[in-house]
């Protein structure tokens, strides 16, 4: 379903941090596409995002946006826990949809909004930020040129310290649940983007897994209460596992291992060359990506060409615009085009939602799990 009026037309759910740094500067610097609403029930905030971007209308509620008939695409930068029921609206009222991760904790969920969403001719896409760093881009484009011929190994990272202080207040948490229970936490907010990158990066995905979390900090600061509270929740996890192509890999996550934004790094090794990239603030930039291959063992950095980047963009900007601006760019691209291109889409979701659902399996049962998972198992 292509727009009526010639540029996609954007309606923003959620005037929080995220939309501010990332989602609405995307739009922001993207001709092709034109803000034309946000909403948000805290109504204070949704007006101060109109002033200070320029978007011309504003909701107190999600209905009313959703219910322009102008509006091509609504964005769903939202609390993760309204993300299945504010997509699914939209889709009903034949959005395109960008949600943020997860679109709900159940995969088989994910994978009905998607089949929604394709029998309905709309596209959909996750925010999957690291896919779309330009250093991403290049190393993806590298692995397909056949630069490391067959791959064999992928090793994935998201770790920094944003919660090793137990004072920095947690959001998203469920100050309900058993605390005799150890509830998955960074392995579904920091793995679920380098998971996505292992499918991505090795072709294929995982069909065999066998993993950990361990809760490190026993007592937080909770935003919701105010106050220190015992909070059983992984802030540390590894998993390995088997690719249904042969390649193997492993994957660690978690937000109190010492280092900086955002922590990303994928290394990927095959049977010519090797390539590793990593998106880490440090010394004023915010990416790089080497090389080494079966001749020259020694790892070079590579430069990253100039068609990675988006208008005005280099790798001193900041990660959250720099990234977020070409997922932006990949949608409307998408949007407008009549094929059937749609990369990191809902059913790229659901996948690593089955994942970390299967990981998560494998801790509480001590053993190896087989992907797709049994009906029923994980919801
Ligand atoms: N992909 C990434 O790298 C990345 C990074 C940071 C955050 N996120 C995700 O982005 C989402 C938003 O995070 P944030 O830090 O901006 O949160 P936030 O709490 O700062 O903002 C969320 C906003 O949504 C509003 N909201 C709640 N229900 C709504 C509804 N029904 N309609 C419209 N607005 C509604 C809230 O009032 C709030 O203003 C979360 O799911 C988070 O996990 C992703």
């Amino acid at each position: 379903m292509t727009p009526r009026s010639g540029k996609v037309r954007v309606g923003v759910l959620g005037a929080g941090a995220w939309a501010k740094f990332a989602h609405i500067p995307g739009y922001k610097r993207d001709p092709r596409c034109e803000l034309v609403a946000i909403a948000d029930p805290i109504i204070e905030r949704a007006q101060e995002f109109a002033a200070e971007f320029d978007i011309p209308n504003v909701y107190g509620s999600h209905a009313e946006l959703i219910a322009r008939e102008d509006i091509d695409l609504v964005d769903v930068c939202t609390p993760s826990a309204t993300h299945f029921d504010l997509s699914w609206a939209a889709l009903e009222a034949n959005k395109h949809v960008l949600c943020e991760k997860p679109v709900a904790y159940d995969y088989t969920e994910t994978l009905r909004a998607s089949a929604f969403a394709k029998s309905k001719g709309l596209k959909t896409k996750l925010g999957f930020t690291f896919r779309y760093a330009p250093s991403m881009r290049y190393m993806k484009e590298l692995i397909d040129d056949g630069f490391i011929g067959t791959p064999f190994i992928f090793n994935g990272y998201e770790q920094n310290s944003q919660w090793l202080d137990p004072q920095n207040p947690l959001r998203q948490v469920d100050v309900e649940a058993d605390q005799s229970i150890i509830q998955v936490s960074s392995l579904e907010g920091y793995g679920a983007p380098i998971m996505d990158i292992g499918h991505l990066f090795m072709g294929s995905r995982f069909e065999q897994v066998v993993g950990t979390m361990r809760n490190f900090i026993p007592e937080r600061m909770v935003r919701q209460t105010g106050t220190m509270m015992r909070m059983n929740i992984d802030d540390g996890d590894i998993f390995i596992g088997e690719f249904a192509n042969g390649a193997i890999g492993s994957i660690q996550t978690s937000f109190v291992t010492v280092g900086n934004y955002p922590g990303i790094e994928a290394r990927v090794y095959g049977s010519k060359g090797a390539l590793i990239c990593r998106l880490v603030e440090e010394n004023g930039i915010c990416e790089t990506l080497k090389a080494a291959s079966a001749d020259q063992v020694e790892f070079r950095e590579l430069e990253i060409p100039a068609r990675f980047y988006p208008p005005g963009g280099n790798r001193e900007e900041s990660w959250r615009s720099l990234f977020y601006a070409n997922l932006v760019s990949s949608f409307i691209t998408e949007i407008l085009s009549d094929g059937p291109e749609n990369e990191g889409n809902f059913d790229d979701g659901a996948h690593v939602q089955e994942l970390i659902n299967a990981v998560e399996l494998s801790f509480r049962q001590r053993k190896w799990i087989t992907i797709p998972l049994a009906p029923g198992v994980a919801s």
